[in-house]
């Protein structure tokens, strides 16, 4: 990692690299920024990306690639079978994480998919440190269901804990006790833990659950998407690991997990997924999945050029220079919104900084989309583009009856290498002006709800005429600025 002192000041985080492609971007005026909300029916997601300033949505296949990966794409193998580009990204998770066996997929979701038909059934329970949205839809779909046995650290939104995605060993036991191992297709940790705020796991944890789960003969899955941040985070912030390699860390969960999947949206900063394992058996029950649901074994649905700067992507991933950019700005931006008393999740973890829209807007109930109204506000106020992270990402019980998730927050992600400083200084001050304007932001309520993941295309509208009065306040406070 670069050790880089500041002769004046506090340090700032210091990027590795320089920026040599760019993209323009236009902030609109704040009313037409309140008319693409309302136009979006109050869902970020359905902004349309002409109308955003900085998109702080997701880390998914935004992340800014390096020179070295552009380049390998001009190198990719189209066969469809025995392909060279295969064989390179089959070699870079090798590298990574000791795996013998590659099962390349479009991206994270459709790793799920095939990870449930092939291990889930009816009545299957499955225990993970929190659930993320589309692994716990394909696990339902299959009749079987989630059980989050996160440590009671996770949920408290501000802690000292350093590793609040760790899996809870006496509940792991209890549940297994209770629900028998035979039932238990796989126990899952999701690294990076994304719904309660990027937080990490330890290397310890990693180690107790695949030392557990090997005792009762029950598969250990591990979701290393997120797993970036996370080895960032177990070089810092755990002892034990700090003199470890990069690529130990890696090759020590290869051997502790049965199966890895990640999406390559996220690790790898490509577009799609893989699953590797170094059980035979488990990967003749998934390989028959790849060509019925992606494609050929040797793609897997992504394109070869993708594949390419995947594989440069996984052996970049193994650079403290270029894993420490993110989480560092994220602690910079969230040090700064707490500086300004907004409310954020603590310690900063991966992924983007988490604003606890409950302690934000503490006057509206949680039926009002309390995070979502967060996130069209923020919008409103900034043109920064945020994602909900509660109750509007949940779905609803099957009796119709809304399921209240545990955290509403705000995700205001930071794709790698994307941001600069001054442009995450901007996004805190318009964030800093509206908590001092908070009492005047209102609920949402749905018009138009799916039913499956109805966060990605639900409308919603305003309860009240809340929009016009932030407008109107921005406008006595900002004058004509944009
Ligand atoms: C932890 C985790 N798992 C799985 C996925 C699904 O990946 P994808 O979006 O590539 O389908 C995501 C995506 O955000 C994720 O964060």
């Amino acid at each position: 990692m670069a050790n880089v002192k500041f002769f004046s000041g506090n340090p700032l985080p210091l990027e590795m690299h320089k920026t040599r492609t760019v993209q323009k971007l236009t902030l609109l005026p704040v009313e037409q920024r309140r008319d693409a909300m309302l136009d979006a029916g109050c869902n970020t997601f359905l902004l349309q990306n002409r109308d955003v300033f900085l998109d702080m949505l997701t880390d998914s296949g935004t992340n800014a690639m390096s020179d070295k990966q552009v380049a390998a794409m001009m190198q990719a193998d189209d066969s469809y079978a025995g392909s060279e580009t295969f064989v390179r990204l089959q070699d870079a998770c090798t590298h990574m994480f000791g795996t013998k066996f590659l099962l390349p997929a479009h991206q994270g979701r459709a790793c799920e998919n095939i990870l449930a038909e092939a291990f889930v059934s009816e009545g299957s329970v499955v225990p993970m440190n929190f659930h993320f949205t589309t692994t716990k839809a394909h696990i339902t779909r299959k009749g079987g269901s989630v059980e989050e046995i996160l440590i009671d650290e996770g949920l408290n939104i501000n802690s000292t804990h350093p590793f609040k995605g760790d899996i809870d060993m006496a509940k792991l036991e209890e549940l297994v006790a209770k629900v028998g191992a035979e039932n238990i297709p796989f126990v899952r940790i999701e690294a990076g833990t994304n719904l309660i705020g990027g937080q990490p796991v330890s290397m310890e944890n990693f180690r107790a659950v695949s030392a557990f789960c090997r005792s009762k003969g029950i598969r250990f899955v591990i979701d290393a998407s997120l797993l970036c941040d996370n080895l960032y985070f177990i070089k810092t912030r755990e002892e034990a690991c700090k003199d470890m390699d990069l690529v130990e860390i890696t090759r020590e969960l290869g051997c502790l997990a049965d199966i890895i999947y990640f999406s390559a949206r996220k690790l790898g900063c490509a577009r799609g997924g893989a699953i590797v394992t170094n059980n035979r058996t488990m990967f003749e029950a998934m390989r028959e999945f790849v060509p019925l649901f992606e494609g050929f074994l040797t793609y897997g649905g992504m394109s070869v050029r993708e594949m390419e700067a995947m594989a440069v992507g996984l052996y970049e991933s193994l650079d403290m220079d270029f894993i420490m950019q993110a989480p560092q700005f994220i602690q910079a931006f969230s040090d700064e919104l707490q500086a300004k008393g907004v409310p954020v999740v603590t310690p900063a973890g991966g992924l983007g900084c988490h604003v606890n829209a409950s302690a934000f807007l503490p006057h509206l109930d949680q039926s009002q989309y309390i995070a979502g109204a967060l996130a069209a506000a923020v919008f409103v106020a900034s043109g920064v583009r945020g994602m909900e992270r509660g109750t509007m990402s949940e779905q609803r019980e099957p009796d119709g009856t809304e399921r209240f998730a545990e955290m509403e927050l705000l995700r205001l992600a930071l794709p790698k290498r994307v941001f600069s400083l001054s442009q995450i200084k901007y996004a805190a001050d318009r964030l800093a002006w509206l908590f001092e304007n908070r009492s005047l932001i209102g609920g949402l309520r749905y018009v138009e709800e799916p039913q499956i993941m109805r966060f990605f295309f639900g409308r919603l509208e305003p309860v009240g005429d809340w929009m016009d009065k932030l407008v109107a306040a921005f406008r006595r406070d900002f004058g004509d600025s944009l």
